[in-house]
């Protein structure tokens, strides 16, 4: 067989119809009436019908059809026929015309299927299939499955024609993409280090790089003027539903620039990814600063497709005799609201106090809420008679009060704890309500950053340590000063969500070293770690800046998928694992000697060979939950003292009573007799931890990604 000839399934029109073709692809669906045998055959392009007829096919070609399964790849050969009227598929693009077969060669056979990959309606008229609903782990399990869907196809091939937009607009904008190693140095991003050991060097390690930054500096020192770099990035951090370890940056930098070219070049960049979906951004990208963000949305990468912007009210109870404001003022607190306009019908004082006082507010870390409904007789709250008619008369003027308005208010005596609750609030809120309007995008510049952000220990930069301050005469030692500098860097948001950020960079040596002493290195450290890179400032280093894009974040919000995972081919899962290949896995002890990584300690019990499993992993993976670094004691310890438990019973398998279980189930694994249902479960006192109850029903927390 020669496939010089095949066409595409998707291609065959009306115009087509009485042309003899060859087509190749899966089964995607079928339906065997005996007689005649229907299917569904698919390929890249699409889905046409086929039709095997003993009109048009011979006996051993209609016998070799009815043993087709989903699945299976076959080729066909066959000529193209009008539908009859009234048999047209409106859910296909080929839906007017047919295939009568006079030819089959099966391929390859398909195994039963772990999950349904069809997404069309084989009958008429009938809606597209919904994919069942599969768990991901299955998905990712066998994605090789999953990326047969045409959905999955069509993220693919869309991230490819982005990927291709930005390639060939940068190259128009005189860039040139340049590699920079995989296997390298730690580079700052904040994140840990995925560390690689070398067999040649035993007992050192490289490190994957959380981004090309300080290679693509150098580059600019080496006088390219402007890069960029499609690549991976590794970083070990905790996981998010648009978090990967692994993930693709668009990178640039360019040198001889400022501010000004990075905003023009990426709103020019941007709004041409987004038409690949037909999604047309408006320029220029308002900008704002990161101060003005947080005091009026409570997030650096504000969500501004809605209002809900913060009142600010600290001022209205300078005298007040409300006692929780009396003492928050006291400690130098503040007070800041937002009016819900036209909502207490959906916000009722239960909704209000039951809900949020008490728990949702609690649980993004304020003591409480303030909140107030506006009535055509005044305020109503359970807190209102504390409040003085000018202070009543104060909060509606501040805050554009009109009856039905639902005005809620923080106070505490730190500012960030105020206008983080009242973000997440805010958020909460738009949710809620329906207050985000669908199929808007709505893009900001984010810009004048701290440098510098508080930690318990000390400081750290608030981007990465390469981006410049907004003066260069500061004391590395003084740190009120240090927190009071900016950064030169700026942050692409839309619809909430940090698209990509970037800065213009410290070009002299010696502003560069007193950042680092700001962060605390000693020049042990700093000669260990950016030793080469200084040097290279010594060089005659360009004025330089640039920035990175996440595509899987930019390629997901452009199609407007739930998460990144829906646009990378083999992402890995939320605990970081893939369940495809089932990295990580443990390795040979052979391999490990190999690598100098088993020292002289007792082989057999290092952690990371197969003879020893590490129980936590092993417990997170199979309950599909990420465990945080702090966790892992807590739950190896509970662990160590289940499996002691275990342990105990097995010895004494015979004289143990059954155990207890919530519903009257049968345990197989014990016999005679099964659990018992508890008689706790039956009087609700087994419940008596759980967070609230409301009627007939424990509440518990949602379940997050
Ligand atoms: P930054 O750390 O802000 O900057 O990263 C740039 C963008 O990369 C995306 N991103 C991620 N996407 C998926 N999974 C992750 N774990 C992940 N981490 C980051 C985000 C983010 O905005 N070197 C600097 C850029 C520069 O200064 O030029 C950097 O990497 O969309």
């Amino acid at each position: 067989m020669t496939y010089k000839d095949r066409l595409p399934c998707g291609s065959l029109r009306i115009p087509d119809t009485g042309r003899a073709v060859l087509l190749a692809g899966w089964v995607d669906a079928l339906r065997d009436h005996g007689e005649l045998v229907f299917i569904h055959l698919r390929d890249r392009s699409g889905i046409v019908q086929v039709i095997f007829s003993p009109e048009f096919a011979d006996q051993t070609i209609m016998k070799s059809a009815s043993t087709l399964r989903n699945e299976f790849c076959v080729a066909i050969r066959g000529r193209v026929q009008q539908r009859a009227a009234g048999t047209e598929n409106p859910n296909l693009d080929t839906g007017s015309i047919e295939v009568m077969a006079t030819d089959l060669t099966i391929l390859s056979k398909s195994e039963a299927l772990p999950f349904i990959i069809s997404e069309k309606a084989m009958v008429a008229g009938a809606g597209d299939r919904v994919a069942d609903a599969v768990s991901e782990d299955l998905r990712l399990q066998y994605r090789y499955l999953d990326l047969r869907r045409p959905t999955m196809q069509g993220h693919l091939l869309k991230r490819h024609r982005i990927i291709k937009v930005v390639r060939d607009f940068l190259d128009e904008q005189g860039f040139i993409e340049i590699e920079t190693p995989m296997l390298t140095k730690s580079t700052p991003e904040g994140a840990r280090d995925y560390l690689v050991p070398s067999r040649v060097h035993p007992g050192n390690f490289y490190a994957l790089p959380q981004s090309p930054q300080l290679f693509k500096q150098l580059l600019m020192v080496s006088g390219y003027e402007r890069y960029f770099q499609i690549v991976r990035c590794f970083r070990d951090e905790d996981l998010r539903p648009n978090r990967q370890p692994e993930f693709t940056q668009l990178d640039l930098e360019a040198s001889f620039i400022d501010e000004g070219f990075i905003y023009d070049l990426m709103e020019a960049l941007i709004v041409r990814m987004f038409a690949v979906a037909v999604v047309d951004l408006p320029r220029p990208f308002p900008r704002m600063a990161y101060d003005e963000a947080i005091d009026t949305m409570g997030s650096d990468r504000p969500d501004t497709r809605f209002g809900l912007r913060f009142v600010e009210a600290t001022d209205i109870f300078r005298n007040t005799s409300y006692g929780i404001f009396k003492q928050i003022l006291q400690r130098g607190g503040c007070i800041k609201g937002v009016n819900i306009k036209g909502q207490s019908e959906k916000l009722s004082k239960n909704v209000l106090q039951n809900e949020y006082a008490r728990e949702i507010v609690p649980g993004f870390g304020a003591k409480g809420m303030t909140w107030m409904r506006v009535m055509e007789g005044g305020l109503e709250s359970n807190i209102v008679q504390f409040f003085s008619e000018e202070e009543q008369q104060a909060i509606l003027a501040r805050f554009g009060a009109e009856t039905g308005d639902v005005i809620v208010m923080i106070a505490d005596a730190s500012y960030d704890l105020v206008t983080s609750v009242l973000g997440q609030l805010r958020l909460h809120m738009a949710d809620r309500l329906g207050l985000i309007p669908a199929n808007v995008y709505s893009p900001l510049w984010v810009t004048d950053f701290p440098l510098f952000l508080a930690t318990d220990e000390g400081i750290t930069s608030s981007h990465h340590p390469f981006t410049a301050p907004d003066r260069t005469d500061f004391d590395p030692s003084d740190r009120d000063m240090l927190l009071s500098l900016r950064s030169r860097a700026y942050d692409v948001v839309v619809n909430g969500e940090e698209l990509g950020g970037g800065s213009i960079r410290i070009n002299d040596r010696d502003v560069q070293r007193k950042i680092f002493q700001a962060l605390g290195l000693t020049d042990q450290e700093v000669e260990e770690k950016f030793g080469f890179f200084l040097r290279a400032l010594d060089y005659g280093a360009p004025p330089h800046g640039g920035i990175a894009l996440g595509m899987d974040r930019v390629v997901s919000m452009i199609l407007g998928t739930s998460s990144i995972r829906e646009v990378i081919a083999f992402p890995k899962n939320r605990s970081a694992f893939c369940p495809l290949t089932q990295a990580p896995s443990p390795v040979g002890r052979e391999q490990l000697e190999e690598l100098g990584l088993l020292g002289s300690g007792d082989a057999k019990n290092a952690a990371g060979t197969d003879q020893q499993r590490d129980l936590v992993d092993a417990l997170a993976w199979v309950s599909r939950i990420g465990v945080g670094e702090q966790e892992r004691p807590m739950i190896a310890g509970a662990l160590k003292e289940a499996m002691r438990l275990a342990g105990r019973l097995s010895e004494r398998q015979g004289d143990e009573e059954p155990l207890f279980c919530v519903a009257g189930d049968v345990n197989r694994m014990r016999k005679p007799g099964g659990a018992r249902p508890s008689p706790y479960a039956e009087s609700g006192e087994i419940f008596k931890n759980a967070p609230a109850v409301k009627g007939n029903y424990f509440k518990v927390a949602a379940v997050l990604e």
